[in-house]
């Protein structure tokens, strides 16, 4: 049955305007003033604002780490992000021995049947042989279009510089985007057997043993590599305010570089790791200072930074005590792996839910960014950047009806009682926020309501891309 959206705001990327939307079947048929469509259902949203779905570019689920594994997998993470707005994510796949398409057959078969929100696939480049090149020129016809590389995780993920710059002609010659983990591996392995051997193993160490300079060189190491090869590059996870003045120095020389960060490098710094629970702030990179995070809010408003993702990664906080989710007990161990020893905390948390909500309440509200922006930045931006666009990240005839009806007014108190993460903790505990999802539209499905499930495991789509990079 058509469904006609009434009366509210909508807010995109570049404008705020009152009209109704026609959805039919799975997309936006249209949009206009007093629609009048016989037969079709009506929802009257007056004082209701209304976004595209978010389009979060950065997520692991099922990662295996450390001898566990992050504890939302593609059904749970799905369904959390969509609980806070978000209806496409874009999920990281690790290469593991052998070609490229078995490793993604292996991430199809763990997600396709738990998928409850749309999704992509990045897929991680570990080491580079003639293999991996051969590999790489074919994903274009597996619908993956980007491709990480690591600076760091030295002996695991990390690629020399040669590497990374193989990778990046190779992904320009095919239309792949680049996506690049910026710190700085040997210093990191250096100052952690140095620390380890002081035994200086307490949370806070994770991030003194992965300096801030070790990722600003390294973005501009990217930066320069990318401008030699020509190719666009995308630094994931920006967390320290040198990345964004190096971003900011690259670009206004005309390379194509464009960077993503997260909630956490926004709101959090260092000084967490020092709590009684600190090892719930660990991942990489770390979190930094107060001047960082200025710095980052002001790289969104100026456009230096193109995205906001989540790098959503969770694990439990103590991963011996059951949870209920569902109605039944769930366990998965998590931080407590690394009680003695920050080298053993497996890295990551939990965001995908939190990131709109969020950011509404203390981006918009608090005056950082305007209503727009926030669209731009966690949802049509990425959807741009990864060529999900108009697809997704649009409220535009014709595109996918994945549609967030958002209520400014609903005040709540957030923390583990809203957010849906499959884990024990939320680093927003006890939050203030003003404006929250109230509906969620998946392909013109209501997949949440006033906090209510309506949705299904298995619902979710697979999003095949086609190649080229729109750059930002
Ligand atoms: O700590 C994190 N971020 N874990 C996920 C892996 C990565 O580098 O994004
Ligand atoms: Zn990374
Ligand atoms: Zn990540």
């Amino acid at each position: 049955m058509a469904i006609v959206l009434k009366s509210g705001t909508l807010v995109t990327a570049s404008e705020t305007f009152q009209a109704d939307i026609l959805i039919e079947g799975e997309k936006i048929r249209m949009l206009g003033k007093n629609l009048e469509v016989p037969g079709a259902k009506v929802i009257d949203l007056p004082g209701r604002l209304v976004f595209p779905g978010g389009v979060d570019p950065h997520t692991h689920f099922a990662l295996p780490m450390f001898g566990t594994v992050s504890s939302d997998d593609h059904y749970t993470g799905h369904k959390a992000a969509a609980f806070g707005g978000t209806t496409t994510v874009m999920d990281f796949v690790p290469h593991e021995p052998g070609q490229m398409s078995a490793s993604l057959a292996v991430w199809h078969a763990k997600a396709d049947p738990m998928a409850a929100v749309d999704f992509g696939f990045h897929i991680n480049v570990q080491r580079m042989n003639e293999q991996v090149e051969a590999d790489i020129a074919r994903l274009p016809e597996e619908g993956v279009t980007s491709l990480k590389v690591f600076s760091a995780y030295n002996g695991r993920l990390r690629l020399d510089d040669g590497g990374i710059f193989r990778t990046l002609r190779l992904a320009k010659d095919h239309g792949l985007l680049v996506m690049m983990h910026a710190e700085n591996g040997d210093v990191i392995e250096q100052l952690t057997a140095e620390a380890v051997a002081a035994g200086k193993t307490s949370p806070e160490w994770h991030a003194r043993t992965r300096p801030a300079w070790g990722a600003v060189e390294a973005v501009l190491r990217g930066a320069a590599l990318a401008a030699q090869a020509s190719a666009p590059l995308y630094i994931v996870h920006m967390n320290a305010a040198g990345e964004v003045d190096l971003l900011d120095y690259a670009r206004q020389r005309g390379v194509p570089v464009m960077g993503e960060t997260c909630p956490q490098y926004l709101f959090f710094t260092e000084e967490h790791l020092r709590r009684p629970d600190g090892a719930k702030w660990i991942c990489s990179p770390p979190m930094r200072t107060t001047a960082d995070n200025q710095r980052l809010w002001q790289g969104l408003a100026n456009g230096i930074i193109q995205t906001i993702g989540t790098d959503h990664c969770p694990f439990f906080f103590d991963g011996s005590k059951p949870i209920i989710y569902e109605g039944k007990p769930v366990a998965i161990p998590g931080k407590e792996l690394g009680r003695d020893d920050f080298t053993k905390i497996p890295n990551g948390l939990p965001a995908v839910g939190d990131r709109l909500p969020i950011l509404w309440t203390y981006g918009v509200r608090a005056g950082r960014l305007s209503a727009n922006d926030f669209v731009a930045l966690v949802s049509t931006n990425p959807a741009k950047i990864f060529g999900l666009y108009p697809q997704k990240g649009a409220l535009l005839p014709g595109s996918d009806a994945d549609i967030v009806v958002w209520d400014p007014e609903r005040r709540i108190q957030y923390g583990v009682a809203h957010a849906q993460h499959r884990t024990d903790y939320n680093l927003f505990e006890g939050w203030e926020l003003v404006g929250y999802p109230e509906k969620v539209f998946l392909r013109g499905q209501l997949i949440v309501e006033n906090e209510q499930w309506l949705g299904k495991v298995g619902q979710g789509r697979f999003i095949k891309r086609k190649p080229g990079v729109q750059l930002l």
